[in-house]
């Protein structure tokens, strides 16, 4: 047991799916796993373990934002024996070049985030995803002709900017799109020698102001849990 997680030792896989919602954990869960148990609760952040295609896995929520992945993450690498998280998220599209429910593989991540002083670096810590996850990630897809676009992304700290316009200097650096996670995800992966990939689908665009319905995001990433669940 540690403060946020309440399963048993060894309950986990050594591969655990995160998803934001834990809502979508559990549908993961139900629609995708064989064997299912759930083996954490604490506060409503669902956590299960079971089997897909005969392996063992597990799917947890992160909840929203840098601080709250930052505390499942840590507690699961550290003290849960697992090494492979795959985020499984949404994201607000940057580029033009992306449409809804599009596929993005976080090759690395941005943040306006302070995350990074926690490790006292003499420096800028750039924050990437783990080879071969990335590379397995890209596989599947291409084998199961899902077309994904591989690049940076940005883990923002404020969903609300003040200022409506400042997304526009990250799209200028080429990042493809937001989300509020990844960057710490990485960064404890790196510090603990550990593996880790966000794969993303587009829930908006900053561009057009599209947007889908939280019941569409539920439900419909059939083609993001296919490239997860063969890693
Ligand atoms: N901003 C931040 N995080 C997000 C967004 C967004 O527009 N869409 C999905 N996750």
């Amino acid at each position: 047991m540690t403060p946020h997680i309440n399963a048993k030792e060894n309950a986990f896989a050594k591969t655990v799916l995160m998803p934001g919602d834990p809502l979508r954990a559990k549908f993961i869960a139900e629609n995708y796993l064989e064997n299912v148990s759930l083996v954490t609760d604490v506060r409503n952040m669902f956590g299960y373990t079971g089997e897909y295609k005969g392996n063992k896995i597990s799917v947890m929520g992160s909840g929203m934002g840098i601080p709250s992945i930052g505390i499942y993450a840590y507690e699961l690498f550290k003290f849960y024996g697992v090494e492979n998280i795959v985020r499984v998220g949404s994201c607000g599209a940057y580029s033009k070049d992306l449409n809804l429910y599009d596929i993005i593989l976080a090759q690395g991540a941005c943040t306006n985030s302070a995350f990074q002083e926690n490790y006292k670096l003499p420096g800028t810590f750039s924050a990437i995803a783990d080879f071969d996850l990335l590379l397995s990630a890209y596989n599947n897809a291409k084998n199961l002709g899902i077309t994904v676009h591989v690049g940076n992304v940005l883990s923002s700290d404020v969903f609300y900017q003040d200022d409506v316009d400042a997304w526009k200097k990250w799209q200028s650096m080429k990042v493809l799109a937001v989300e509020m996670e990844s960057y710490a995800l990485y960064a404890i992966a790196a510090n603990l020698g550990k593996k880790t990939l966000t794969i993303l689908t587009v829930s908006d665009s900053l561009i057009t102001h599209e947007e889908t319905t939280a019941e569409e995001r539920q439900t419909s990433f059939t083609k993001m849990m296919e490239i997860a669940l063969n890693l």
